[in-house]
């Protein structure tokens, strides 16, 4: 086969499913704890769910086509519109507020770079139905509790927060019109990767004077004291800027004051927050975010369904996977098998098969050798695939209705009637369900 994947999309060979599936265990994990419950919904979608909402760049990178029935469709780049309708339709009859999370594997046609590739997985936590700003503070704990669960710190990354309304309201302040008001938050968003240059260019075209385009600039290097003392006249800038400093406050009152960092330089790419944002950087700034959210009260209404104030995030697994490689936080292979069966002729195959048929009803992991190798190459068979305990089935035991057994750590052998090796193994009750693999 000469073929490859496509660029951008990964082949999860066993060490990079292992990866993965540590990821998303671990996203699980903490969702859970949280309170938080998992839904999901389809990998493809009306393609207007996007156009309608998300904004200019995730619609440039959708993949999209007519399916064979003539409907516009994409596959989901993101899941926040399609929370948004499944929420909206049925918000009568939830309890609020909805808590729910979700695990999608998501597509854009974006350049695969760095941290950057064309399918991801994404932890989403979603809050319906709550204005409260604990709720901002509950999302962000959450955010940084995933990225601490998997051994990450302070001195690994940082929240950056800001707030929509208010850097709305600040632009509004030195001199953008409303009409235009889209623009230029787009303009900001798409700066931190442009450059201060390119943005005074595009304040410039957008009819930016001059001192109107510092004072922007100027905004982005201010602190909430510096902005409190300067706008405190304003009553709706005071407002926002009041709830901001909640936020803070309820941040350090969980202990997590050292994780989150004011920064207005941060606005996100998506059209419909109106609030709180943030997103997860590594430290150094080196890589690209690793996560990225904020409130998004209108986007219900948008979409059709019922006027509920919103708000949550998403958390790519690839940033974080390189992350984690860095920093040597990837865990070690753990699959081994518990019980390799080795028969020593031909005849006592079809009793060892039985044998691992029955140990696996019990709930143990078990393995043999397919064709009858020597019983050497069936012990270095039982090595490769890490077993604990080999058993060994030979003429006499299988007279004797007994196995000889060695534990292949400590090399130690016994040998004991096969009624007690079934009993001591645990019965299929005994073992709790596995956790569901992901999709
Ligand atoms: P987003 O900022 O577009 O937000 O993506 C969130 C995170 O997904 C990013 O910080 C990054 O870790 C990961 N991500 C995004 N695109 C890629 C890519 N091409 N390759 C690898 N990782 C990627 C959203 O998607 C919002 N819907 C999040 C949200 C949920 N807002 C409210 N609720």
């Amino acid at each position: 086969m000469k073929s490859s994947s496509l660029p951008g999309f990964r082949d999860f060979y066993p060490e990079e499913f292992r990866l993965r599936q540590h990821i998303l265990s671990g996203w699980r994990e903490v969702a859970r704890r949280y309170g938080f419950i998992e839904y999901d919904g389809p990998p493809l979608e009306p393609l207007e769910l996007y156009t309608a909402k998300s904004g200019d760049e995730i619609v440039e990178q959708l993949y999209s086509f007519t399916d064979k029935g003539g409907r516009a469709v994409a596959l989901r780049p993101e899941m926040t519109p399609t929370l948004a309708r499944m929420v909206g339709g049925r918000a009568q009859s939830l309890p609020k507020p909805i808590k729910w999370f979700s695990v999608p594997q998501l597509f854009r046609y974006e350049r695969p770079q760095r941290g950057r590739l064309r399918e991801h997985f994404q932890l989403n936590m979603d809050i319906v139905g709550e204005t409260d700003v604990a709720a901002e503070a509950e999302l962000v704990a959450a955010a940084v509790d995933v990225l601490r669960h998997f051994g990450l710190d302070e001195t690994d990354f940082v929240a950056r927060v800001s707030d929509r309304r208010l850097v709305s309201l600040l632009l509004r302040e030195a001199g953008v019109e409303d009409d235009r008001l889209r623009e230029a938050i787009s303009a900001l968003d798409r700066s931190e990767r442009q450059g201060d240059d390119w943005l005074v260019d595009r304040l410039t075209a957008l009819g930016l004077g001059e001192r109107a385009i510092e004072r922007v600039l100027g905004i982005r290097e201010r602190s909430l004291a510096e902005l409190a003392r300067e706008y405190g006249g304003s009553d709706e800038i005071s407002d926002a800027i009041g709830r901001l400093q909640d936020f803070f406050r309820l941040m350090d009152a969980q202990g997590l004051a050292d994780y989150v960092a004011f920064d207005l330089r941060l606005v996100r790419g998506l059209a419909y927050y109106t609030g709180l944002v943030f997103e997860l950087w590594e430290r150094s700034g080196r890589l690209r975010a690793i996560c990225g959210g904020g409130r998004y009260d209108g986007l219900l209404a948008a979409l059709g369904g019922p006027d509920l104030p919103a708000l949550g995030f998403g958390l790519g697994d690839v940033v974080l996977g390189e992350l984690l490689k860095e920093k040597g936080l990837v865990p070690e292979a753990s699959e081994r098998v518990d019980d390799f069966v080795i028969f020593v002729t031909a005849e006592q195959r079809p009793a060892a098969i039985r044998l691992a048929r029955q140990l696996r009803e019990r709930g143990r992991s078990a393995a043999f050798d397919y064709r009858g190798r020597t019983v050497g190459r069936q012990f270095r068979a039982a090595d490769q695939v890490g077993a604990s305990r080999a058993i060994v089935i030979g003429p006499e035991e299988e007279r004797d209705g007994t196995v000889s057994l060695r534990d292949m750590e400590t090399g130690a052998e016994g040998h004991v009637p096969l009624t007690d090796l079934l009993t001591e193994a645990a019965p299929p009750d005994a073992h709790p369900e596995p956790p569901p693999q992901e999709a």
